[in-house]
C-alpha cells in the first residue's frame, strides 16, 4: 500500500503555519463561510484559484471543470452558482480561463479524444460562432489564445443568462459577472473587461468585449508576427479608453 506521506506531512505544516499566524483561524472558519467571490475556472493544475488572487480558505467559492464551461444543463455548475448566489450571496462571479488551455486546443483539432469530445463540443460551437474573427490568426498559437479569450466571454455571458442570475438581478441583488484570463507563462490575470451588473448591461458588455478582440485582430494584422498578447491588449485598452 502506498501512502501519500509527503502530502500529509506538508498539510500538517501548512495548518500549523496558518494557526501560528492566527490561532483561531480554523475554529472561526469552521463556524461559517462568507466568501464574496465565486471563481469558475479550468481544472488545469497550473491555475490554482486561491493562490492566483492571494486568498485564504473561506474567501473564494470555487467551481472548476475542463475549460471553465458554463452549460445550462450542467447540474453541477448550476448548483454551485445557485448556492453561491442564494445562500452565500457572493458579490462577484468571475469566469477565469487561461491561455494555452488544453481543452480549447483539443476543440480546435479534428482528431478524436473520446468522451471529452462531447464536453468540448461547446468550445467548438464558440469556434464556429466566431470563425470569421478567428480566421485572421490561421491556426497559430495566437488563434488558440483568441479562442481561449472568446470562450471566457461566452461562458461569462452564459452565467448571466442562467435563471439564477436573472432572478437575483430581478430581485435587486448585487452581483457582477466578470471575464478574466490567466497567463500560464507570467502568472498574470488579463481582465477581458466583461463586467455585467444587471441584465440591461449584458449584451453591451458582451459586444464591447468581442469588439476588443476585433480591435486586436486589426492590430495583429498590421503588426509583426509573434507580437505578444499582453502588448496587443495594452494597445487595445488604449484605443478604448
Ligand atoms: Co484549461
Amino acid at each position: 500500500m502506498k501512502r501519500l506521506t509527503q502530502l500529509l506531512d506538508s498539510n500538517r505544516q501548512w495548518a500549523e503555519q496558518i494557526s501560528q499566524d492566527d490561532p483561531h483561524f480554523f475554529e472561526t472558519l469552521a463556524q461559517q463561510q462568507a466568501p464574496e467571490y465565486l471563481w469558475i475556472g479550468c481544472s488545469d493544475s497550473r491555475v490554482p484559484a486561491n493562490e492566483i488572487v492571494g486568498m485564504l480558505p473561506g474567501e473564494l467559492f470555487v467551481h472548476r471543470n475542463v475549460s471553465n464551461l458554463v452549460i445550462h444543463t450542467d447540474m453541477n455548475c448550476l448548483s454551485v452558482i445557485q448556492y453561491a448566489v442564494q445562500v452565500l450571496k457572493v458579490k462577484h462571479i468571475m469566469v477565469v480561463g487561461h491561455y494555452g488551455c488544453g481543452g480549447v486546443k483539443a476543440a480546435l483539432e479534428s482528431s478524436r479524444h473520446g468522451l471529452i469530445d462531447n464536453w468540448l463540443r461547446q468550445i467548438r460551437k464558440v469556434n464556429q460562432k466566431h470563425s470569421e474573427l478567428l480566421s485572421a490568426w490561421d491556426h497559430s498559437h495566437q488563434q488558440l489564445d483568441r479562442l481561449c479569450e472568446l470562450n471566457v466571454i461566452e461562458q461569462a455571458f452564459n452565467v448571466c443568462e442562467t435563471t439564477i442570475i436573472q432572478d437575483a438581478w430581478a430581485a435587486g441583488q448585487e452581483i457582477t459577472v466578470h471575464g478574466w484570463i490567466y497567463g500560464l507563462n507570467d502568472g498574470l490575470v488579463n481582465d477581458l473587461e466583461f463586467n455585467a451588473s444587471e441584465d440591461a448591461e449584458v449584451e453591451a458588455q458582451y459586444n464591447l468585449a468581442i469588439s476588443k478582440i476585433e480591435a486586436l485582430r486589426q492590430l495583429a494584422l498590421v503588426s509583426e508576427k509573434g507580437h505578444n498578447a499582453r502588448n496587443l491588449w495594452d494597445r487595445v485598452r488604449q484605443l478604448f479608453n
